[in-house]
């Protein structure tokens, strides 16, 4: 029998046939195929749908359930892990139904197990068997699932049912417009995953189109084969002209995907802001006639009743569905002996040769929750194909940017660039890749720096201080409203300049501007750093003059990537782009605006900005070398080609 831990585990034409199962329940119900066989169900969050239907769908198969009314009064109580719990249930039943609140504990358990296991939801990661009854709902109400579009709303950060769903639309050649509650957008793991393995791009969505649900829609369209079409901005006049160019207007609606706020996995008072909401308005809407309304329940108060009379409010079909869709999934399952391996493209496996190695940015992650019981696994993407080198974590699928890496049998580390792609490459085939989240952990296990060729300073640290001030009196005369500026650091060099910027404008202006940073591959995308008072609630982009500091532009593949998850959170009014260092070549057409130094430079040259308090830096400096080629594993300063995002 085969597991379902992700939605990925399916192809489209096995989802079809579960749905022609599923429109043979009563058959399928008359011939008892699951007679003698156990499922155990396992849950450690609250649920009514998801059991129940499950545990229904069992026995109409003709088998029998096993349970434990609640986990807290089980084992885990006195301190099982998942990994033992998962284990030992196994012997008892033939089939193990999982609900846990950490993110990828499903998976670990499926390793531990010796039967197959499906998510009933992990987290704020998965739930694929509920994508199955939406998709399921929505076929039956819509016909064909490809050209549909179908407007997901509300928390699509921490909600499950959402990242498996988005998933499958796109694999039905569905259409998806997102529309977030203020910083609950669609987290980057999942709209890079929607990039790379399903073509699919994203486009703003014209603001009136969506006012009945929202009045402030901040909506992007992910449609497929566009060209990745987030404006690249640095002028108010250019965003002007991109948004016109790259608007989808006049969408027609096949389905509006409600979910509630998941108050559970939101630290208390981290968000306040509103949410939105369906209701008579919506019902009213002239261009919402045919679009019917989902939900995978609960429901709190982000759905008015007023909706359940009307014909297009099919929610409660959906939940009914459940039965009819697992009993088929059930059946699918048990009718499949061999377990294939999930489909993730050109990913590479990656586990640290080191006992100190790189840790899943994502808290909630069971690699972090419970390491005992999920080792510390990754998928490896993009060395020298798109620059910088990412790990994806195989149990939560968070993804972050590797930053140091190092050669087992030198002993030696550097910070990564693309000039060390194809040494990865090597090193990663014998074994000996180390990656490390910081230098401390390097200089902790005896690794020492690679070799490097003489440093020529490039700037000093009272040069640096000058530039910023000059750059912070240009960002003050440019801007049409200082009240509006809100400076944004890229994590982690750009971070610090922009707080250094924050702090000259500070003193020119006697006033502090907000100040924020984005975190390109970690958990958290876009966060306030001053006012850092959490009751202020998410950083709000509309209308802002956004200023975009990093240390060194080079390919601008970095600042495209920020500028992508500026752009889907918010509307601000101009971004700008301010850097200490135009290294002089572009493979995206930006220009920065506010520069310190151009230093053209070639691609085997490294730049390091490198600022006192980081990294342990004494002073700040920016230095220029390049690595000396030596024997056995060490870099080659000509290594390959590549196109990276190299600073
Ligand atoms: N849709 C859903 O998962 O509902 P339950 O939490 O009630 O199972």
């Amino acid at each position: 029998m085969r597991r379902l831990i992700s939605i990925a585990d399916l192809t489209n034409e096995e989802i079809e046939e579960i749905f022609s199962l599923a429109d043979e329940a009563e058959q399928l119900r008359a011939a008892r195929p699951a007679s003698g066989q156990i499922m155990a169900t396992l849950f450690y969050e609250p649920s009514t749908r998801t059991r129940l239907s499950f545990e229904s769908a069992m026995q109409r198969l003709g088998g029998s359930v096993i349970s434990c009314s609640d986990m807290k009064s089980s084992s885990t109580a006195k301190g099982e892990t998942v990994a033992d719990t998962a284990k030992v249930v196994s012997s008892y039943a033939d089939v193990l139904v999982v609900r846990h609140n950490w993110d990828g504990a499903v998976q670990a358990m499926a390793e531990h197990a010796d039967v197959p296991i499906i998510n009933a939801g992990d987290g704020g990661h998965e739930h694929p068997t509920q994508t199955l009854c939406d998709l399921y709902t929505l076929r039956k109400e819509k016909g064909e699932l490809k050209g549909l579009t179908v407007v997901v709303c509300g928390d699509l950060k921490n909600g499950r049912t959402i990242h498996s769903l988005v998933f499958a639309l796109a694999r039905f050649g569905a259409h998806v417009v997102t529309l977030a509650a203020s910083g609950m957008e669609l987290p980057q793991y999942v709209i890079e995953r929607l990039e790379r393995e399903y073509g699919y791009g994203l486009a703003p969505v014209a603001s009136n189109d969506l006012s009945a649900v929202v009045k402030e829609t901040d909506a992007l369209y992910l449609t497929p084969k566009q060209p990745h079409q987030l404006a690249l901005f640095t002028q108010v006049d250019e965003i002007i002209q991109a948004r016109l160019n790259t608007m989808a207007s006049g969408l027609r609606y096949d389905a509006f995907y409600m979910t509630r706020k998941q108050k559970e996995r939101i630290k208390e008072g981290t968000n306040d802001a509103s949410y939105p909401t369906i209701g008579a308005a919506f019902l009213r809407e002239q261009r919402f006639q045919d679009t019917v309304v989902m939900h995978p329940l609960p429901r709190v108060d982000e759905l008015s009743q007023e909706v359940d009379k009307d014909r297009r409010g099919i929610y409660f079909k959906q939940a009914a569905y459940g039965v009819p869709v697992r009993m088929a999934l059930l059946k699918f399952l048990f009718d499949r002996q061999e377990t294939l391996p999930r489909s993730r493209g050109a990913a590479i496996s990656y586990e640290s040769p080191e006992a100190i190695g790189p840790q899943c940015r994502n808290p909630n992650c069971i690699t972090s929750k419970e390491p005992l019981s999920a080792p510390k696994r990754f998928e490896l993407f993009a060395i020298g194909e798109s620059g910088s080198v990412v790990l994806g974590c195989k149990y939560c699928d968070h993804r972050f940017k590797v930053q140091y890496v190092g050669n087992v049998a030198a002993k030696r580390y550097g910070s990564y660039d693309y000039t060390l792609a194809s040494n990865l490459k090597e090193w990663l085939k014998k074994g000996e890749l180390a990656i490390f989240d910081s230098i401390k952990e390097a200089e902790e296990l005896g690794y020492e720096p690679f070799k490097s060729g003489p440093q020529r300073v490039l700037m000093g640290e009272a040069e640096i201080k000058q530039a910023l001030a000059e750059m912070s009196g240009r960002i003050l005369s440019d801007c049409r409203d200082a009240d509006r500026l809100l400076i944004l650091g890229v994590r982690s060099v750009g971070s610090q300049l922009a707080q250094r910027l924050a702090m000259e404008i500070t003193n020119q202006r006697q006033r502090r501007p907000e100040l924020g940073e984005i975190d390109i591959y970690g958990n958290e995308e876009l966060r306030r750093l001053n006012p850092a008072d959490p009751d202020i609630g998410p950083l709000n982009l509309k209308d802002r003059e956004v200023i975009l500091v990093d240390d060194v532009i080079y390919t601008g593949r970095t600042v495209q990537s920020a500028l992508s998850i500026i752009f889907r959170s918010g509307r601000p009014q101009s971004v700008r782009l301010a850097v200490l260092i135009d290294r002089g070549h572009r493979e995206v057409p930006m220009r920065p605006n506010y520069v310190a130094k151009n230093i053209p430079s070639s691609e085997t040259d490294r730049v390091r900005v490198k600022l006192c308090g980081l990294d342990q830096e004494e002073r700040d400096q920016v230095v220029m070398y390049s690595l000396i080629p030596v024997a056995g594993s060490q870099p080659s300063a000509a290594a390959g080609n590549e196109k990276t995002a190299v600073k």
